[in-house]
C-alpha cells in the first residue's frame, strides 16, 4: 500500500510559516521545501511535526570550485530528507537536463536523500499530442540508468507546465492519465513489482478544493505543492483533504 506523499515548494519565496503548525495524520509523509537559506531555521521549526525538511535543488559534485552551489552532504548535514530534482523551472531557466538529474539523483543518494524527480510537458507539446512520449522520455532517461539505491528512493512528481503557477489545474482524468502511464513507462524500465510501489505525485495548481479528487485517483500518490504551500492554512487543507 503506498503512503500519501505531500510536499510544499516555496521556491523563491518568502516563508510564511509563522503561525502554529497544523497536525496530521501518521499514515502520510509530509515535507516542505524552503529555499537553502531557510533550511536551518526550518530543520528547528520542524522538530517534533513529523514533517520532513527538503532542499529545492542540489549540485552533483562532492566539493570543489563551483560557485553558487550546494552538495547533497550539506544538505544531509542540515537535516534534508528529500529533494526535488529537475523541477520545470530548473530545466526551462538553468538548462538542467535528464543527465543532470541522474547524476543528482545517484548523489542523493549516496547521502541517503531521496529525489523527488519532476517531469511534465510544455502546453506546446500537449497541443501537438506528444505529451505522453515526452514524459515517458524524460522518466526512462533516469530510470533506465539508476542505480539499486536511488531507485529504492527515488519518488516522481508529474508537473505539466502549463498548470504550474497558472491556477490551471490539469483535470483528475489528465493526471490520473499521465500517471499510469508513468508507471507502465517505469515497470517496462526496472518490473511491474518495483513500479507498483513508487510514489508519483502531481503537481500544477493544486489546492485544498481540488486536492481530494486528485489525490484520490489511483495512481496518483500525492502532491508537490507551489503556491498554496506558501501558507500553512492552505498547505494542511490539502494534507488532510
Ligand atoms: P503551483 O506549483 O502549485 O504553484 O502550481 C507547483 C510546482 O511548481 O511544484
Amino acid at each position: 500500500m503506498r503512503k500519501k506523499f505531500i510536499c510544499g515548494n516555496w521556491k523563491m519565496f518568502a516563508p510564511q510559516w509563522d503561525g502554529e503548525i497544523p497536525s496530521f495524520s501518521a499514515d502520510k509523509i509530509v515535507a516542505v521545501a524552503p529555499p537553502f537559506t531557510e533550511l536551518s531555521r526550518m530543520a528547528e521549526r520542524l522538530k517534533g511535526t513529523g514533517i520532513q525538511l527538503a532542499a529545492q535543488n542540489v549540485y552533483f559534485m562532492d566539493e570543489g570550485a563551483y560557485t553558487g552551489e550546494v552538495s547533497a552532504s550539506m544538505l544531509k548535514n542540515l537535516g534534508v530528507s528529500y529533494c526535488i530534482v529537475g523541477h520545470s523551472e530548473r530545466r526551462g531557466y538553468f538548462g538542467e537536463t535528464n543527465e543532470d538529474c541522474l547524476k543528482k539523483i545517484e548523489k542523493l543518494a549516496e547521502f541517503g536523500i531521496a529525489a523527488i524527480l519532476c517531469v511534465g510537458e510544455s502546453l506546446e507539446t500537449r497541443e501537438a499530442g506528444e505529451e505522453y512520449s515526452f514524459v515517458g522520455t524524460q522518466v526512462e532517461a533516469v530510470f533506465e540508468h539508476l542505480s539499486e539505491a536511488a531507485a529504492e528512493k527515488i519518488v516522481v512528481a508529474y508537473e505539466p507546465i502549463w498548470a504550474i503557477g497558472t491556477g490551471k489545474t490539469a483535470t483528475a482524468e489528465q493526471a490520473q492519465d499521465m500517471c499510469a502511464h508513468i508507471r507502465a513507462t517505469i515497470a517496462a524500465c526496472r518490473g511491474a513489482d518495483y513500479a507498483e510501489n513508487v510514489l508519483i505525485q502531481y503537481g500544477g495548481s493544486v489546492k485544498p478544493a481540488n486536492a481530494a479528487e486528485l489525490l484520490g485517483q489511483d495512481d496518483i500518490d500525492g502532491a508537490l505543492v507551489g503556491g498554496a504551500s506558501l501558507k500553512p492554512e492552505s498547505f494542511f487543507g490539502i494534507v488532510n483533504y
